[in-house]
């Protein structure tokens, strides 16, 4: 398949025919009867790589199925479009840009080319810059204006400028060790900032400010914010604040004009939420120390090389890229959720939600033309246990179909026995979900807890849990920088394999222009003096209504 090939094309295709013939034949079948015909079942149906193993036989799909889909993956030419973006083509189409973040976890020695330019010292030039900065504010020679030693590092950004290195620093808080506190502000509601800088010393925090672009309006407001929170306590003008404040950009002379004069770089072909691994990281190096940063760019590379190098059968993040379209383009599923049983992997949830739905949350393809199938599902979730607790009701018993990932680590913290309770609520929720439980056996429980007649009829239907309800469960040892690293890209080049399916670019996101537009314009008229009119008689009104209540 070449580049003009279209998503349309791809539905026109004998694999795309040959999943429609076989979903029809095959979407009544139910994982009790799967497992019942198949005791090898969990063998054939999961695949272990370098320490991450990926259970897929509790997803409703035989081997017909994956291997349908994987002929669907070689008409879309999956392999072709992951060669191109290795080899640095422009593959942003409409940004005009290449997508290299596998370049930055690519090790000292290794080549990696932009228009056969290698851009690996680059990236480790910057990466040494970075563990010399790390190294000696985690060792205390880092100061503040005043001379203290700075003990806590606020980032300030937004979106990939947050959520990337806001997620590992939670997840890998277990190696913080002697590392500052490191916090995150992003939103541009005061009151996150304030949140986050009450009780902090002034004289030693250092704020990150990160931002790719050195434009994101939040981000902007929230760095001034901050330089008046800091000449407010420190009684200085705005030069004796240049020890407090750094930035991650790859437009360093926005930062410069802004007044901040120390910075680290990236580049044009990282995309935001893509960037975690690039300088953007800093905060999760400041939290856990260099050498472990560099050991979740290891377990990333590790990851680039399994999605390269593996065949379609063995490939962790394209069988999840195929899992997750089977759902949403056959049996119509419009949402996916991940569910950690992993307390330190609770913002996951969210990072995957800007990475998955900014990437993939589009419906016209790369040619400009309508994709005719649906497209990225809205990604949602919570850590487990919790999640139970909360919104598994709906998962069990509700008319939705949510096929949902399960992550688990075989160790965790604390003592084994609440790591077994964890593990054993996981695994009992994967099994529910698949199994269920039938009217027959529901009766019998019924009826050896002492009910009967009217009052056992009328419980029942109750009682009853369809099942069939998929989900995949990536199981680790434990939640290590390496594995993080791991996990993460998988999801990445999940992500990459889902977009080539569907023929959108995923490394745009137009879609977020329209709202920073219209709140430009709308801003303004919040004033209490603004002339009214400008807007849509909704706009107008609720405007009116804001003014009204701060008058009052
Ligand atoms: O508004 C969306 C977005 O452009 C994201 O893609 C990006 O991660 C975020 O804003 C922050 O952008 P920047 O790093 O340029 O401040």
């Amino acid at each position: 398949m070449t580049e003009g090939t279209t998503r349309s094309d791809l539905t026109a295709g004998p694999a795309w025919q040959a999943l429609q013939e076989h979903h029809r034949a095959t979407a009544g079948l139910h994982l009790r009867e799967l497992f019942a015909q198949d005791a090898e079942r969990f063998e054939r149906f999961s695949i272990a790589a370098d320490g991450l193993l990926l259970d897929y036989s509790k997803q409703r799909v035989t081997g017909e199925t994956m291997a349908l889909l994987r002929a669907l993956a070689s008409e879309a030419d999956i392999a072709g479009w992951r060669a191109r973006m290795a080899a640095g083509e422009r593959i942003n189409a409409t940004e005009d840009r290449a997508v290299l973040h596998i370049a930055l976890r690519a090790p000292a020695g290794e080549r990696v080319l932009l228009e056969g330019e290698d851009v690996v010292p680059q990236v480790q030039e910057t990466l040494a810059q970075l563990g010399r900065f790390v190294g000696a504010l985690r060792a205390g020679e880092r100061r503040g204006a005043t001379g203290e030693a700075i003990t806590d590092v606020v980032n300030i950004g937004i979106g990939g400028s947050d959520l990337g290195p806001l997620m590992v620093a939670e997840a890998l808080r277990r190696y913080r060790g002697d590392g500052p506190g490191v916090h995150f502000a992003s939103n541009v509601d005061p009151a996150h900032l304030e949140a986050v800088l009450d009780g902090l010393d002034p004289a030693s925090t250092l704020f990150v400010v990160t931002s790719k672009t050195f434009t994101t309006i939040e981000t902007l407001m929230n760095a001034r914010a901050a330089q008046r929170w800091l000449a407010e306590g420190l009684g200085t003008g705005p030069e004796g604040l240049s020890a407090h404040f750094v930035a991650v950009t790859a437009s360093p002379e926005k930062a410069a004009a802004f007044g901040v004069a120390e910075t680290f770089g990236f580049w044009d072909w990282v995309g935001g939420r893509f960037s975690l691994w690039s300088a953007v990281g800093l905060p999760i190096a400041a939290a856990i120390g260099f050498e472990r940063f560099q050991e979740l760019l290891a377990g990333a590379h590790a990851m680039d090389r399994h999605f390269l190098d593996a065949p379609d059968e063995a490939n962790l993040p394209l069988t999840l890229a195929l899992l997750g379209l089977w759902y949403t383009d056959f049996f119509g599923a419009q949402s996916h959720a991940v569910l950690p049983y992993a307390q330190d992997l609770h913002r996951l949830p969210a990072y995957l939600q800007q990475a998955e739905m900014e990437s993939n949350g589009k419906s016209v393809s790369r040619d400009g033309r309508p994709v005719p199938v649906p497209t990225a599902p809205i990604v949602w979730g919570e850590p487990g246990t919790n999640g139970q607790h909360a919104f598994f009701q709906l998962l069990h018993q509700g008319s939705p179909l949510a096929p949902a990932d399960f992550i688990m680590a075989a160790e965790g913290g604390g003592d084994g026995e609440q790591q077994d309770a964890l593990l054993a609520n996981a695994l009992a929720q994967t099994a529910a979900l698949a199994f269920g439980r039938t009217a027959e056996e529901a009766r019998a429980e019924l009826e050896a807890g002492g009910l009967s007649g009217a009052a056992l009829e009328a419980l029942l239907p109750h009682k009853v849990f369809p099942g069939n309800r998929p989900s995949s469960t990536i199981l680790i040892d434990r939640l290590s920088p390496y594995r993080l690293g791991q996990l993460i890209a998988l999801y990445e080049h999940k992500i990459f394999c889902q977009g080539v399916l569907w023929g959108v670019n995923s490394f745009d996101q137009w879609g977020v222009e329209l709202g920073k537009q219209l709140a430009k314009a709308i801003q303004p008229d919040l004033a209490p003096d603004a002339p009214a009119g400008r807007h849509d008689a909704s706009t107008e009104g609720l405007l009116a209504e804001i003014k009204a209540m701060r008058a009052r």
